[in-house]
């Protein structure tokens, strides 16, 4: 089977090289190029591509792959929300995907950004490096004893929610289907969860009834001074309520991993580019905002576990009994 893998970077091509032996008969190319539907046709003679979450898999690249005869995505992620869903069904091409590769992974950033943003810790590293020993402005204060409001909890809620469990947090929750293997959570209606939790977490995936569901009317049911935790998908959060709401100073911390212009920006270099988005600037631009680039999957256990199950779907594909569960269409 041979797989076109488009937009890699060094650490996919050492992930999926040090993987490929375990399999037999498949070849990978990789392609630093991103796909759309130019690009899409270096797919010719291909059985299947390879694409990760950012990617734009839209009508017309669908189309161009089904012109060239893939018959297969092959999304090196857990999201899909990218995909053209009804194009991949009009083109005959299967969408397979990692549903789950490590939710530690996640949990454990959100984690660290919600440690981060509580001890200003990325002021702290910045002071102390200038020889200002001073602690004005750091004040954090303690999770244990606080209550931990989990918003979805699938693989990465139940994580984080084990995890604040640990810290000696409350935990409430909201998901539309509880899980009963929590049985020291407690399942709430949204807005209560909203209103009685000082760390919000989101974990649930982005759909249409999940689309902003963090507008300004959910941040003002929130207490004062909550922390707000974004890894799963930036379009959960409404960007532009969201600094309405820092500058109302309703947020002791915001740690977004995600952000809704992402897309423009992700996993690049831009160091020596003018931001063209002045929304994402904005919200750079506040002392209590850490952002990271969408990293909550990137550990080595994660990327191990995403090539071996991507490669894993393609085997399965080629022998005609694809892993049902990795099917997203
Ligand atoms: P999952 O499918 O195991 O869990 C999602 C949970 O959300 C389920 O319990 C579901 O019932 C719940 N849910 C669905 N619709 C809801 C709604 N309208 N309101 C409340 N809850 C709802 O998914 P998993 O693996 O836990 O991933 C969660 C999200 O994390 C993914 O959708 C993805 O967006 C994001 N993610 C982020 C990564 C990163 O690197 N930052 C990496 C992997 C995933």
């Amino acid at each position: 089977m041979k797989i076109l893998f488009f937009d890699t970077k060094p650490y996919d091509r050492e992930a999926f090289d040090s993987t490929l032996g375990e399999f037999e008969n498949v070849e990978i190319t990789y392609l630093d190029a991103e796909i759309n539907p130019q690009t899409a046709r270096l797919a010719k003679g291909y059985d299947a591509v390879c694409l990760f979450v950012a990617a734009d898999v839209c009508e017309n690249t669908l189309a161009a792959l089904g012109e060239c005869g893939v018959k297969l995505v092959l999304m090196r992620c857990a999201g899909f929300n990218n995909v053209n869903m009804d194009a991949a069904k009009k083109f005959g091409i299967t969408v397979m995907r990692v549903p789950s590769y490590s939710p530690e992974a996640i949990s454990e950033h959100a984690l660290a950004l919600a440690f981060a943003v509580n001890r200003h810790i990325h002021k702290a590293y910045i002071k102390v490096r200038e020889n200002n020993f001073s602690l004005m402005g750091l004040t954090g204060m303690n999770f244990y004893g606080k209550t931990a409001g989990i918003i979805g909890t699938g693989k990465i809620g139940a994580s984080m929610c084990r995890a604040c469990h640990g810290l000696g947090m409350k935990v409430i929750a909201y998901d539309k289907y509880p899980n009963p293997s929590l049985d020291f959570v407690t399942y709430l209606p949204l807005d209560e969860v909203l209103s009685k939790s000082d760390l919000i977490s989101l974990h649930c995936p982005l759909t249409d009834e999940t689309y902003h569901m963090i507008d300004f009317s959910a941040i003002e049911k929130m207490k004062d001074n909550v922390i707000l935790i974004n890894t799963s998908r930036g379009a959960l959060i409404d960007t532009n309520d969201l600094i309405r709401g820092i500058r109302a100073h309703k947020f002791a911390g915001v740690g977004l991993d995600v952000y809704e212009e992402e897309g423009d920006f992700v996993f690049e270099n831009l160091e020596d580019d003018i931001l063209s988005s002045s929304v994402t600037a904005r919200l750079l631009s506040f002392p209590n905002v850490i952002v990271t680039s969408h990293q909550g999957f990137f550990t080595k256990e994660a990327l191990a576990a995403i090539s071996r199950t991507t490669l894993e779907n393609a085997v399965s594909f080629e022998r005609g009994a694809p892993i049902k569960e990795n099917i997203v269409i």
